[in-house]
């Protein structure tokens, strides 16, 4: 993806890893400069997303620097340095957050988490199948320091899951009742935990643990978060297992 401006003077390295602050690691300079970085990366970020949405069909980006400004998310973008004669485009861009959900596991135990999930992924049209996609990937999968089996993905693609299964042999997602997709081994043998690292539900702690907690009927009482925020199910599994009426009815709040 091509830009008017000098891509490398924001993006400093192959893989650039953007938080929220929106400040692009390297970065030197005043206010005013930060503010015309700051511009050019939302600039960026918001014709990437739109171009990740159109490939994947979508009404609404997933991916825009304001959703990025407001999150907890984190956003890893592929460039080419000697594109666009030598000022830099950008080719990849891969989203990652904690999300909280309810996952099922194989015996239709569910768990509330925060695992790791990908949130949007994309490769520019032009080099797709040409290992871009796994090169931002295993940036990621160092920088977050995860197997790739631990994490939750919202709504794969069936290029994504080709990818998936090509590359790391993730195959046979265990069924859930939302958007998102796991593997089998995303669970621990312990059944404690899954995803990992993963947090509580607590004030947005950053902790590592995870200790799913149940409300007595077996639900849990926080709303997980879809990719196109559709409402989710009360949680019928366990009224089923437990012949209780519907206790808990979650609400989902919108998820951008
Ligand atoms: N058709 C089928 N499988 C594909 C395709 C395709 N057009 N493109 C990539 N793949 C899969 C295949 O397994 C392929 O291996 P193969 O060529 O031997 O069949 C493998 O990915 C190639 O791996 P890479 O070259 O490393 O991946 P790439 O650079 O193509 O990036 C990505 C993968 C990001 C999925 C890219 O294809 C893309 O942007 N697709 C369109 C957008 C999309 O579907 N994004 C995922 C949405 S879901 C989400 O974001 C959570």
């Amino acid at each position: 993806m091509e830009f008017t401006f000098d891509v490398n003077d924001i993006l400093k390295y192959e893989i650039t890893k953007i938080t929220p602050t929106m400040i692009p690691p390297g970065f030197t300079g005043d206010r005013r400069k930060l503010w015309d970085t700051q511009n050019k990366l939302s600039d960026i970020i918001n014709t990437m997303g739109e171009a990740s949405a159109a490939a994947q069909g979508l009404t609404k980006p997933i991916t825009t620097a304001d959703k990025l400004k407001n999150s907890e998310h984190t956003l890893y973008l592929l460039v080419d340095p000697k594109g666009t004669k030598g000022k830099g485009s950008v080719m990849g861009l891969l989203k990652m957050g904690h999300k909280g959900l309810y996952v099922f596991d194989r015996e239709g135990e569910h768990h509330q988490l925060q695992p790791l999930c990908v949130l949007d992924f994309y490769v520019h049209e032009a080099m797709q199948r040409m290992g871009l996609g796994k090169k931002i990937f295993e940036h990621m999968l160092k920088e977050e320091n995860i197997e790739p089996v631990k994490l939750a993905i919202d709504r794969p693609s069936e290029k994504f899951l080709g990818f998936l299964k090509k590359h790391y042999g993730l195959s046979g997602a265990i069924p859930q009742m939302n958007n998102f997709v796991v593997f089998d081994g995303f669970f621990t043998k312990s059944k404690q935990a899954a995803g990992t690292p993963e947090r509580q539900n607590n004030n947005n702690s950053q902790s590592s643990n995870v200790s799913p907690t149940k409300t007595q009927n077996g639900c849990h009482t926080t709303s997980p978060f879809g990719r196109y925020g559709a409402p989710r199910p009360p949680c019928s599994m366990g009224q089923i297992i437990h012949n209780h009426s519907p206790t808990v009815q979650p609400t989902e709040p919108s998820r951008w």
